[in-house]
């Protein structure tokens, strides 16, 4: 294909507004038919929640006005903990349909991703879809379209992904509107790995790439630049959206190639692929996000350590945003720290190591990173875990990181909302209209407060309606404490805490009780404390067996029965002093 009939366009839009569906009928009318329900959510976790986690390709053909073009189309994720994937497809992409669902209206991340696809200097197309419903608000969406994007009238095309009504016209308008890739393809091969995913079949491994310069033949070796391995090409082809074999690929299409890679630290995404022994520019990347929420990952009692080794290894390299750092723990043992870009992220990267890879892992609960101002030299430390917090009398002030959350609520919601964020310590920078009795507010909120159940609590107060989206918002001042916790008088690894002064008892209580809840009970009694430094904050008890060890007396003998007992309880009390508690690794997990 010369690159002048061929575009690149992503499809954009807040969870749920129909992405995958418009993909899907975009591949039919490109004359792809397939009997799955959603030809673009691949993965079982997306199709067991309903959601896109990673962004599929797709490429089409499509004639028109007697020329044949070959289209590429990338369907991203909606939810905010996914944005970093939809920049990486907007990076490859050199246009976007915006969608919205017209029973909605813009929506948080309808927002957000506009902006993303501003920043990268995509023309825009817009789309409203789900016209079919009987609550679809055409005429006032698509105002509120044009006017917070700017786009006229007529850049706005009304659609039903679901019965297909006016999806045909999008087509003719990408061709139109959205500029053709640059690139020769007599030019020396320079191509940048955009994703990666390890066929478990036959040990190759699968890299999407879009072709930036040249043509690569199927024939062909490559080498891998930061590597600077070479390795040959097993296959070569696009996606459709299976993987469909072809003789090249040249400069301005996206498809995918097929190698033998023993080692997966060779696999860098956003690396640059070239011809073995051609010196070439590595080529421009996004950078990588920086994680919001930590949590320790550790083999469970089935799981053989090195074969985990090996699938987190492989997901990490496949999904980019993950940070991994080694990590190890008394209970648990060897294992890592994970960092990811949300609460959700982190719950399916779980769901898709069991599933994918076959590892079931203990996920220890979320933390975020606060930092301390040093006294000397106001040095800067951030922390993620209790045990690597600086001693408190070296720390001038410590802080908590603060997000910019912006919600879209229907104005019925609008007070439930407000008081909410309040009550999560937010304080409020902007309440406008959007019309339609809708208001957009945004709060700056210590990130610590969304991470368990924010959103799902805004979803509930505005009985579904209320969508939010979160960016980074820099650092609060906060007071914070490290919080042990002992069992039996004895610290365990692992389970310290990070906890805010004013919520120290609340926070050592519930600590207690739980672990109280969950260990075994023993010959002895068992206690459990939250200490800081060597003042217990809260105590809980589990309560050992208890042996009638005077059952086989007779009657009335109370001295002898006396003595038993208090033989007993010394007993114990050795046991106790002697014996180290067992904990069970349920105690960390949390998923
Ligand atoms: P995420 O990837 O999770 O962000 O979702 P998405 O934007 O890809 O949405 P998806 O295509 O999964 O559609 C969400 C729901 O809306 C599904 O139940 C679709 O059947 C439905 N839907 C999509 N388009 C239409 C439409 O035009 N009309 C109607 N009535 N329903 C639609």
């Amino acid at each position: 294909f010369n690159p002048e009939h061929i575009r690149n366009f992503s499809i954009i839009a807040h969870v749920d507004h129909g992405k995958s569906t418009l993909a899907d009928r975009l591949i039919e009318i490109g004359g792809v038919k397939s009997s799955l329900p959603q030809q673009l959510d691949n993965l079982q976790v997306e199709r067991e929640r309903g959601i896109t986690v990673k962004a599929q390709c797709a490429s089409l053909r499509y004639t028109y006005m007697g020329q044949e073009y070959l289209l590429n189309l990338i369907d991203t994720p909606g939810h905010a903990d996914f944005t970093h994937e939809v920049g990486r497809s907007l990076f490859l992409s050199d246009g976007a349909i915006l969608l919205v669902d017209a029973t909605q209206g813009v929506q948080a991340q309808t927002v957000s991703n506009f902006y993303t696809a501003f920043e990268n200097d995509l023309f825009v197309l817009g789309a409203l879809n789900k016209i079919d419903m009987p609550n679809a608000k055409v005429g006032s969406c698509k105002m509120e379209m044009s006017k917070m994007f700017d786009l006229f009238d007529s850049q706005i095309t009304e659609i039903s992904a679901k019965t297909g009504e006016n999806v045909e016209k999008l087509l003719p308008q990408v061709i139109e509107l959205v500029p053709p890739p640059r690139g020769n393809p007599s030019a020396d091969l320079v191509a940048i790995l955009h994703d990666c995913q390890y066929l478990s079949s036959s040990g190759n491994v699968l890299l999407t790439v879009l072709i930036k310069e040249g043509t690569l033949n199927s024939r062909d070796s490559v080498c891998l630049l930061s590597s600077g391995k070479t390795f040959p090409v097993r296959e070569i082809g696009v996606f459709q959206p299976e993987p469909l074999p072809t003789s090249n690929l040249s400069a301005g299409q996206l498809g995918y190639l097929i190698l033998k890679v023993k080692d997966v630290e060779d696999v860098i995404i956003g690396d640059t692929i070239c011809m073995p022994g051609s010196i070439v520019e590595p080529l421009k990347t996004i950078p990588k996000p920086k994680p919001s929420i930590f949590s320790g990952v550790f083999p469970d009692e089935n799981t053989d350590f090195r074969s985990m080794k090996e699938s987190l290894e492989k997901l990490v390299r496949s999904d980019t945003s993950v940070s991994i750092e080694a990590d190890s723990n008394q209970t648990l043992g060897q294992g890592w720290n994970l960092g990811f870009l949300g609460t959700l992220h982190r719950e399916v990267f779980a769901q898709r190591l069991a599933q994918e890879f076959g590892t079931s892992i203990i996920m220890t609960k979320p933390s975020i990173t606060y930092r301390a101002v040093l006294d000397n030299n106001n040095e800067i430390v951030e922390f993620n875990c209790a045990k690597n917090m600086p001693k408190c009398y070296h720390v001038m002030k410590w802080e908590e990181p603060v997000v910019e959350t912006t919600i879209i609520v229907p104005g019925d919601h609008l007070a439930s909302v407000i008081s909410h964020c309040m009550s999560c310590r937010g304080v409020q920078k902007e309440n406008s209209t959007l019309g339609e009795g809708r208001f957009l507010l945004k709060f700056n909120i210590p990130l610590i407060e969304t991470v368990d159940d924010f959103y799902s609590t805004i979803k509930k107060l505005s009985s579904g309606f209320a969508t939010c989206d979160f960016e980074e918002a820099g650092y609060w001042e906060t007071d914070l404490t490290q919080v042990d916790v002992l069992v039996n008088g004895d610290r365990v690894d692992g389970l310290s805490m990070i906890v805010r002064s004013d919520e120290i008892r609340e926070v050592s209580m519930k600590t207690v009780k739980n672990i109280a809840k969950l260990l075994p009970r023993e010959q002895y009694k068992i206690i459990i404390q939250c200490v800081i430094g060597v003042k217990v904050q809260a105590r809980a008890e589990v309560k050992p067996y208890r042996k009638d060890v005077t059952k086989d007396l007779y009657g009335g003998d109370k001295t002898r029965a006396m003595k038993l007992l208090a033989r007993q309880r010394e007993g114990k009390k050795k046991l106790r002093e002697r014996a180290t508690v067992k904990i069970p690794r349920a105690v960390f997990r949390t998923l």
